[in-house]
């Protein structure tokens, strides 16, 4: 199948990318690099270094499926320049989809965030509940889907709500939370909490991987929107699981930060969708990758930090 997959060079999407092309799929991917480029040059994959801003220059011809990753990827990030983000996020969502449309395109795949429904104490956080997003981020992502969602009787449209992302990715993010705690382990000896009571969802990047393939693959049978997270731990929980495999101490201070809730991806498991990784799983192989030499701490692991260092001096909202 021939697929467009924006922010292809990201975390997610570098894994994205390799696992597209094993299954046969010839991809091409529109990424502007803020975080640089891990994918190599090989058959079947076109990469081009593009502001998805730009909707002029993405060139739809041919183009069956969309997957659609490229956005400002975090409540810090986005307040960085919050202007600039409801153009990336919604803005050239919007113009991408309209395009994609008028193209004859049949099947658009969303990134979308877990994080729609806010602080809640609901015991399961079902597909069916209001959302009430609390951030600028999470704005972004809701008011994209109904947008997405609204052309639903043009072509498929299937909006998915991950949970955080764990494990490995050539393309490293160390500010997503197991990631974040496994990195101080190593590093630090020692792994700070705030707060801690905080309950998080959570996938493995492969099994994010999957459910991408996966709706990739259902197609109508599969149109709408999806929670995609499989365990709910508390961030005192998962540093917790770290120190099973490194052990340090771990220092509780004061959050400032209400962000809680659990996910229930029951509609995706009713699928048959099966995910085969845990976040052990992701504990295990970060700390094996940084043994290996492929990741590394540094600045452009973490998005805030390298957003504001290189993309926001460069880059202003038009
Ligand atoms: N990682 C998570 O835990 C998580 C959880 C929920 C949702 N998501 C969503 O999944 C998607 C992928 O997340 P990720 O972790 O891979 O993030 P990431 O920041 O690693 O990747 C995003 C990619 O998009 C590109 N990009 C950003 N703005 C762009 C623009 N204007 N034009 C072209 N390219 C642009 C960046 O260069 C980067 O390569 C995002 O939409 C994110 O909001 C991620």
């Amino acid at each position: 199948m021939k697929i467009l997959l924006t922010g292809g060079c990201g975390y997610v999407g570098t894994v994205l990318t390799e696992k597209l092309l094993e299954k046969g799929h010839d991809v091409t991917v529109v990424d502007a690099m803020w975080f640089g480029n891990y994918l190599k040059p090989q058959k079947n994959l076109t990469i081009i270094k593009e502001d998805i801003r730009n909707t002029e220059n993405i060139l739809l011809k041919g183009i069956e499926t969309i997957i659609h990753l490229a956005n400002v990827a975090n409540d810090p990030c986005v307040e960085l320049d919050p202007r600039l983000s409801w153009e990336v996020n919604t803005l050239a969502t919007m113009q991408l989809i309209d395009k994609a449309v008028r193209l004859k395109v049949k099947q658009f795949i969303y990134a979308s965030s877990g994080s729609v429904y806010g602080v809640t104490d609901e015991p399961k956080v079902t597909e069916e509940l209001e959302l009430k997003p609390i951030s600028e981020y999470n704005k972004t992502k809701m008011v994209s889907e109904r947008v997405l969602l609204s052309y639903k009787d043009e072509m498929i449209v299937q909006c998915i709500r991950p949970a955080t992302v764990c494990g490995y990715s050539p393309r490293m993010r160390l500010d997503l939370s197991v990631n974040m705690l496994t990195m101080q382990a190593i590093t630090k000896g020692v792994i700070t909490v705030f707060g801690g009571n905080q309950v998080r969802p959570n996938i493995h990047v492969q099994d994010m991987v999957d459910v991408y393939l996966y709706m990739l693959d259902l197609g109508k049978k599969a149109a709408g929107v999806y929670n995609a997270g499989f365990e709910n731990i508390s961030i005192l929980d998962i540093a917790k699981r770290v120190t099973n495999f490194i052990p340090v101490k771990i220092v509780v201070t004061e959050s400032n930060d209400p962000r809680s809730y659990r996910m229930n991806s029951d509609k995706l498991l009713s699928t048959g969708f099966k995910p085969k990784k845990t976040v052990d799983d992701a504990i295990k192989e970060i700390m094996q990758a940084y043994k290996d030499g492929k990741i590394k701490d540094e600045e452009s692991c973490y998005n805030v930090k390298w957003m504001k260092k290189t993309v926001c001096n460069s880059l202003t909202s038009s």
